[in-house]
């Protein structure tokens, strides 16, 4: 099977809400969930070829809202959903609360939702708010599969060391991670590969 090739991609819309997100005509729906500052709305510029599509940002908690992109492949069109970040320690504890309320409802009640990207920092042991979206994911019986952000931070080899720690620390095996860096293009032909699948 061939990746997913992107003929054309735009930014839709912005949701405040999961509510506001139930308005957006379905498409088949890759969301890319994650703690605040991991690496999601570089990877969705990574993954587009596009610059500053999705907003990057150094100061965490910058992606307030479920971000809608529409991507048109040759035969068919989707959406990479860049959701709000959790765990933003300065945010007030109502809008931490909120956003992880968001992005539940947003998880296990969009209908199109084909894929989730669970993504974890690869130098970090996973917090437990990780441990809580990767519980949340299971229990609830999403497709899911997660990516170890930052893989430049390491040289090759030190990079498998650290997937297969992560992956222990999470009771999955490597075979469960993709390995990706925003800044080197790592990962992004497994990641469309992995969204073919689905369209
Ligand atoms: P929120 O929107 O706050 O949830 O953050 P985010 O998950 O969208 O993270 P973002 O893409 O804004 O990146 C956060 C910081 O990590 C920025 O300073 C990025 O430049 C840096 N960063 C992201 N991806 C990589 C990567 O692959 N390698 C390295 N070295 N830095 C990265
Ligand atoms: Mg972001």
């Amino acid at each position: 099977m061939d990746e997913f090739k992107i003929k054309n991609v735009s930014f839709l819309k912005s949701c405040g809400t999961y509510a506001q997100s139930l308005e957006v005509p379905p498409l088949p729906s890759f969301a890319f969930v994650g703690r605040s500052n991991v690496g999601k709305s570089s990877l969705l510029n990574m993954l587009t070829n596009r610059k500053s599509l999705a907003n990057v940002s150094k100061t965490p908690g910058r992606t307030r809202l479920i971000n809608y992109f529409q991507l048109d492949g040759y035969e068919n069109s989707i959406y990479f959903v860049d959701l709000p970040g959790y765990g933003y320690a300065a945010a007030s504890k109502k809008i931490q609360g909120g956003w992880d309320e968001e992005i539940s409802n947003f998880l296990a009640q969009t209908a199109t939702l084909k894929q989730v990207f669970l993504l974890l920092d690869i130098r970090h042991a996973p917090s437990a708010l990780d441990i809580a979206a990767l519980h949340f994911l299971q229990s609830s019986e999403i497709p899911f599969t997660i990516i170890a952000t930052k893989a430049d931070k390491f040289s090759k080899s030190g990079a498998h060391g650290a997937v297969a720690k992560l992956a222990s620390s999470l009771g999955l095996t490597k075979n469960d991670i993709i390995v990706s860096s925003s800044e080197k293009g790592i990962g992004r032909t497994d990641i469309l590969l992995k969204v073919a699948t689905y369209c």
